[in-house]
């Protein structure tokens, strides 16, 4: 190590060295993170600078040239009006200017003259407002709705993200699990492999794939991995309630295949498993619209009875739209903060007493996890995971009247308690999807450097919470634009 003295003093000169002499002094470039962001930013505004151009850090009035990517004109005139900067952009503000005009002035070595091309003006009503979002390199920049045009080809990729997780590949699940994520954001059916090129997220591994699919129909990878034993038990495993990756591997790895096998070995169990497994039929059937219908009333009853005035929230994947899914997602809070605290063993209580409950297991608030800070994959709710007996309604148990079926089916059911300030960020954090939620916290970190999770949004230089009373609060707070709830399907 260098002595403290030699260290400081050889440093020192270069840092404080005047910035080299700009070739265009009349240019002041100012790169606008919003849609490019920062590392891509950095990037720009270190090539810009190598070649000579002044970048701006900050959007001073002294900018002549703003440059976004991915941008609207109208989005860059709303931009421009927050900045508190300078005058209207034209005559006498800056250019707001497509990315275009970088990309030709950097291949020029120099300025190229701003043509209307280049220019973000404001168009006429009716005109598509965003410019291909779709490539944007986040989910969360993405509008993805439920149905999509390139469902085969999503599929296929994410089967191999679920069977590189089955092997504890997280990384490689995660490109999988991004490549499906970009081509369900599409606005029409990929046809042909050149279009690959474009998209953000396609490595070679996936384009390899999609592009097997498009020329033969079906991928000999894919077909192999679905039809393997490995993924087959694995995937058989953690469908029962209870069971995750690294249970399910340890049952493979020692040689149980089917649910028989598991039933031989009831003490390899806990009681949530055995639950889990008895109730297996029911629980991998899929929930339909009815059934949440008859739940959210139950719910809200044995709710109401515990703390009038609380609210019970639909979220997970019925709040994105789907038709029918694994479970069902409730969010319950009440508008005094504080009055929510401890009310779940009283609504489990409730349903306990009209025979709803097949099972439950409480988790009370856990205090000290529940900051922003402390952004950890599972939050610290008040919570119940919990499978429910829900009655069916007469005529729909069996369709022959000499057998008929039980008159009740088991719907797995997931309850959450929420404090009032925290709502937001849980009501966002809940309705998903999984892939939307990982990419909107690796967003918030990586591109504004804020930490998100189901309890609130964290700045850590500034050591502070931003309070958010909407989900469109927390969008706004993280420079996005704001996604409904049906366009999260990432
Ligand atoms: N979630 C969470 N912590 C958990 C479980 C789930 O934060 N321990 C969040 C997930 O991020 C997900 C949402 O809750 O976004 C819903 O999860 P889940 O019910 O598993 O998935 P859905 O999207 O609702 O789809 P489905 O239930 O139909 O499979
Ligand atoms: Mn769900
Ligand atoms: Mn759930």
């Amino acid at each position: 190590m260098l002595p403290r003295r030699r260290r400081a003093g050889s440093a020192a000169p270069a840092a404080r060295a005047a910035p080299p002499d700009p070739r265009f002094p009349h240019v002041a470039l100012y790169l606008a993170e919003r849609r490019m962001g920062r590392s891509r930013r950095a990037f720009l505004a270190h090539l810009a600078r190598s070649k000579g151009f002044r970048v701006l850090d900050a959007c001073s009035s002294e900018v002549t040239h703003v440059v976004m990517e991915h941008t609207s004109a109208e989005e860059a005139g709303r931009w421009w009006q927050r900045q508190a900067a300078a005058p209207a952009p034209g005559c006498h503000g800056p250019a707001l200017l497509d990315i275009s005009w970088f990309t030709e002035s950097m291949a020029a070595g120099q300025p190229v003259p701003v043509e209307s091309r280049h220019r973000l003006e404001v168009v006429t009503p009716g005109e598509e407002p965003s410019k291909s979002v779709w490539l944007l390199p986040y989910a969360c920049q993405r509008p993805t709705p439920l149905t999509h045009h390139n469902t085969c080809l999503s599929d296929a990729l994410e089967l191999l993200a679920e069977a590189a997780g089955f092997d504890g590949s997280e990384g490689r699940s995660l490109s999988f699990s991004r490549a499906a994520s970009v081509l369900k954001a599409l606005p029409g059916p990929l046809t042909d492999p050149s279009q690959l090129q474009a998209l953000p997220h396609f490595g070679e591994h996936s384009q390899r794939i999609i592009q097997e699919l498009l020329e033969e129909g079906v991928c000999e990878e894919v077909e192999k991995v679905r039809r393997s034993e490995r993924y087959q038990a694995m995937k058989l495993f953690t469908g029962i309630f209870g069971v995750g990756v690294r249970i399910a591997d340890q049952w493979f790895r020692d040689g149980l295949r089917t649910l028989e096998d598991l039933r031989e070995q009831p003490q390899r169990l806990s009681q949530q498993q055995e639950v889990g497994l008895e109730h297996f039929r029911d629980l991998s059937t899929p929930v339909q619209w009815p059934d949440v219908e008859a739940l959210q009333q139950l719910v809200v009853a044995a709710v109401d009875r515990a703390l009038p005035g609380a609210s019970v929230t639909l979220t997970g994947g019925f709040r994105r739209g789907k038709r029918q899914g694994h479970d069902v997602d409730f969010l319950i809070t009440h508008p005094q903060e504080g009055r929510e605290a401890g009310l779940l063993p009283t609504v489990l209580q409730h349903l306990k007493e009209q025979g709803l409950l097949l099972y439950h297991q409480y988790h009370r608030r856990h205090k000290a996890a529940a900051r922003p800070q402390h952004s950890h994959i599972m939050d610290a709710f008040e919570r119940s995971f919990c499978i429910f007996c829900l009655p069916l309604p007469p005529g729909t148990a069996g369709e022959d009247p000499l057998q008929p079926g039980p008159a009740w089916k088991a719907v797995r059911v997931d309850l959450v308690v929420a404090p009032d300030s925290e709502f937001p960020f849980a009501l966002l954090g809940w309705t998903g999807s999984k892939h939307f939620e990982r990419e909107l916290r690796r967003f918030s970190r990586k591109e504004r450097g804020l930490w998100l999770n189901s309890h609130g949004l964290w700045d850590p230089q500034q050591k502070r919470c931003f309070h958010a009373t909407s989900e469109e609060d927390i969008f706004r707070q993280l420079d996005l634009d704001y996604l409904p709830p049906e366009q999260r399907n990432a």
